[in-house]
């Protein structure tokens, strides 16, 4: 088992990775209400039955305020109050789900997740950022509030299904070429026993991970500059998954791939360094090349870039390990994607 700790202004947030977790919930101080994925209520139904339990429907579609006031009314029946500790178990979707539900019932109860996806582990857990979709558009209703506690299960991960365990891999990848070259090293050495969930090899996979998200946030938890360098491979990638409809970490291996191209283009990385990303991310799993249609992918880009003005701020590799955020205006990205895709 190991511990990370991320620690902000407003408290600390104890990050815990091993197995066996889920065992935890018994010797809780107070009984809690677990706000639980439907999916993962049905794989692990004897670990969670036992509790006072809330059902978050599965599936992104259902990540709406709709979603979240069914939560609210089902709160209100369990009689839960303010000093109610709220437990959210999933993925992604469940933690920021219920992530935002505690952060909000009654102007916010104390909260903890269990993740159970690799991607929840490594990064949707982490770092407090929690919310819903409006109209289609990701997360643009939240709050940022960390959970006093992250159990990263990782015996939960073994009912995952294997698409989903690859596309977490997708964002480990990213903290090896964003910010520790070892730990890419290792991956590289390690990719076929990670693939087959060993346990060792995970453990050190999460933690590491989680540990670079959590130093990152710790810097900059409002994402007003460092934090900025975790959407390395997301501006194309966030582009790819809706126009293609994959799921986010094939979309972000791709997204990668290409800002890797466009770090070279723009002479920060060598050739064979691409070659170095495009290798990793292909023995992952990852889809390396797809049929893309540049318009297609430009118009989702300048959908997607919302908060930023005019410029599209990429994140490049400037170098394995190492990052730097170039603005790029909207009509030279636009030559930028016909010449990647
Ligand atoms: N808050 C953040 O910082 C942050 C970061 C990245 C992603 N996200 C969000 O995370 C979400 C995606 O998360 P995800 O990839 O974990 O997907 P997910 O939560 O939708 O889970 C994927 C699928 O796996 C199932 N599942 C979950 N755990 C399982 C288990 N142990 N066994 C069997 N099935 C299981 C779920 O029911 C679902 O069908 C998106 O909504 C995204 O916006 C948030
Ligand atoms: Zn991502």
């Amino acid at each position: 088992m190991q511990q990370v700790k991320l620690t902000t202004p407003d408290g600390v947030s104890e990050i815990v990775v091993g197995e066996l977790l889920s065992s935890r919930l018994q010797m809780l101080e107070q009984e809690p209400i677990l706000m639980i994925d439907e999916n993962v209520l049905i794989q692990h139904h004897d670990l969670f039955e036992p509790f006072r339990s809330v059902i978050i429907p599965s599936g992104e579609s259902n990540k709406t305020l709709q979603t979240v006031e069914a939560l609210y009314r089902e709160l209100v029946g369990l009689g839960a109050d303010r000093s109610t500790l709220m437990v959210g178990i999933g993925g992604g979707l469940a933690t920021d789900l219920a992530g935002f539900v505690a952060s909000t019932f009654l102007r916010g109860t104390p909260f903890g997740f269990i993740s159970t996806t690799l991607l929840g582990q490594v990064d949707a857990s982490i770092g407090g950022k929690n919310g819903v979709n409006l109209e289609g558009y990701k997360n643009m209703i939240g709050t940022i509030r960390q959970p006093s506690f992250v159990w990263c299960d990782l015996s939960l991960l073994g009912t995952l299904e294997s698409r989903e365990y690859i596309s977490g891999i997708a964002e480990v990848i990213k903290y090896g070429f964003i910010r520790d070259i070892h730990f890419l090293e290792y991956l590289e050495e390690h990719m076929e026993t990670l693939l087959k969930q060993d346990l060792s090899v995970l453990e050190h996979v999460v933690t590491t991970s989680a540990a670079i998200k959590t130093e990152v946030v710790q810097k900059d938890e409002k994402e007003a500059n460092l934090r900025k360098i975790l959407n390395f491979g997301h501006t194309i990638g966030h582009a790819i998954e809706r126009h293609k409809g994959i799921l986010h970490g094939e979309a972000v291996g791709l997204g990668m791939l290409l800002a890797a191209r466009l770090s070279h283009l723009q002479g920060l990385l060598s050739a064979s360094e691409v070659d170095r990303v495009e290798q990793l991310v292909l023995s992952a799993g990852l889809p390396v090349s797809m049929k893309l249609d540049p318009e297609e992918i430009y118009q989702n880009i300048r959908k997607d870039k919302k908060k930023s003005g005019e410029d599209v701020h990429f994140v490049l590799l400037k170098g394995m390990g190492n990052t730097i955020i170039r603005p790029i205006p909207l009509p030279e990205l636009k030559s930028i994607v016909y010449d990647l895709c």
